[in-house]
C-alpha cells in the first residue's frame, strides 16, 4: 500500500489513505505518519476496522497511554476510553479544549475511533493553536509569554453529570496545576497558545476582571475559521491529533441520537 497525505486546510489537518492501522506499520510507514502528525496536527483515516487491542497497540507506538480518571473505559482494554452517549452526558466535550490539560504532564495526543455516528451532526472541529499563535502581534506574543495559567479538572466535569464518588476522587487526585500560557512544542519548536475554555480557570497573579476577558479574547482568536478544520465522521474513521498544538470541540447538535467513540490517550511532557 502507498500512503498518501492530503492536506485539508493551510493551517491544519490532513486525510491519510493507504494505511491499515489493524496491521503493525513498518518503522518507515510509522515515521512518515508521525512526521505528518507533527506537521498537520490532526490526521484523519477512513474505513479502519480495529479491535480495541489493535487500537491500543497502534496508539502505544506514539507513547505510554493514559487511563482517564472519570470517563468509562473498556472492560477488556482499560486504555480504551468510552465516549458513549448511552453512558454519559457528553456535552462536556462541546467546548474547546486540549485533553487532560489538568495533569502536570498533559497529553501528547490521542487516537479516536468512531464506532457509532448519528445520522446527522456530531462533527468535531480542531484548531491549530500554533497557527493562532503565529497570527498574534509580536508585542502580544511577548506579553503572553510572561504569563502562567491554572488548569482544573473541575471545570469540565460538573457535579450534576457524573458519579459523585468518582468525581470527588478525581478532584482529590488531580489538584489544579499551573502551565505557561504559551508553550513551546517539544518536537517542532513551534510556540502555541495553551489555555482553553475546557480547563483553564485563571491567570496566575491576575484578577478575574482582567484575566477572564484576556482568556476570552484568546479563545475567540484561536477558533477563527482560518485556524480550524471540521470533520464529518463516518463509522470506522480514525482521528489522530496532537494535544500540544491543537484544541478540539465535539459539536453537540444531534439530540438523543446514539454516538460512540473510543479514545486512546498518549501521555506527554510537562509544558515549558
Ligand atoms: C475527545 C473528545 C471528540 C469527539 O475524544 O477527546 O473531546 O468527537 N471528543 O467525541
Ligand atoms: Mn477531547
Amino acid at each position: 500500500m502507498t500512503m498518501t497525505i492530503e492536506p485539508l486546510t493551510p493551517a491544519i489537518g490532513a486525510i491519510v489513505s493507504g494505511v491499515d492501522l489493524a496491521q503493525p506499520l513498518t518503522d518507515e510507514a510509522f515515521a512518515t505518519l508521525a512526521e505528518a502528525l507533527l506537521d498537520r496536527q490532526v490526521l484523519f483515516l477512513r474505513d479502519q476496522v480495529l479491535t480495541e487491542v489493535q487500537h491500543r497497540d497502534f496508539a502505544a507506538r506514539l507513547g505510554p497511554l493514559h487511563i482517564h480518571p472519570i470517563y468509562p473505559r473498556s472492560a477488556d482494554v482499560p486504555e480504551i476510553m468510552l465516549l458513549d452517549t448511552a453512558l454519559n452526558d457528553l456535552r462536556d466535550n462541546a467546548l474547546w479544549h486540549s485533553d487532560v490539560s489538568f495533569l502536570e504532564r498533559p497529553s501528547l495526543g490521542a487516537v479516536l475511533l468512531a464506532r457509532t455516528i448519528p445520522p446527522l451532526g456530531g462533527d468535531t472541529l480542531w484548531a491549530s493553536a500554533a497557527a493562532a499563535y503565529d497570527a498574534l502581534p509580536a508585542t502580544l506574543q511577548a506579553y503572553l509569554a510572561t504569563l502562567s495559567a491554572t488548569h482544573d479538572i473541575a471545570k469540565s466535569f460538573p457535579a450534576d453529570r457524573f458519579d459523585a464518588d468518582t468525581l470527588a476522587a478525581a478532584k482529590r487526585n488531580n489538584p489544579p496545576v499551573v502551565h505557561p500560557v504559551i508553550r513551546t512544542h517539544p518536537a517542532t519548536g513551534r510556540k502555541v497558545i495553551f489555555v482553553s475554555e475546557g480547563f483553564t480557570t485563571g491567570i496566575v497573579g491576575m484578577e478575574p476582571t482582567m484575566a477572564d476577558p484576556l482568556l476570552a479574547m484568546l479563545y475567540t482568536h484561536f477558533t477563527r475559521p482560518e485556524f480550524t478544520v471540521r470533520w464529518k465522521w463516518r463509522a470506522g474513521d480514525v482521528a489522530i491529533w496532537d494535544n500540544r498544538s491543537t484544541q478540539h470541540y465535539a459539536t453537540y447538535d444531534y439530540g438523543a441520537a446514539h454516538r460512540v467513540m473510543n479514545r486512546a490517550t498518549i501521555m506527554g511532557d510537562r509544558p515549558v
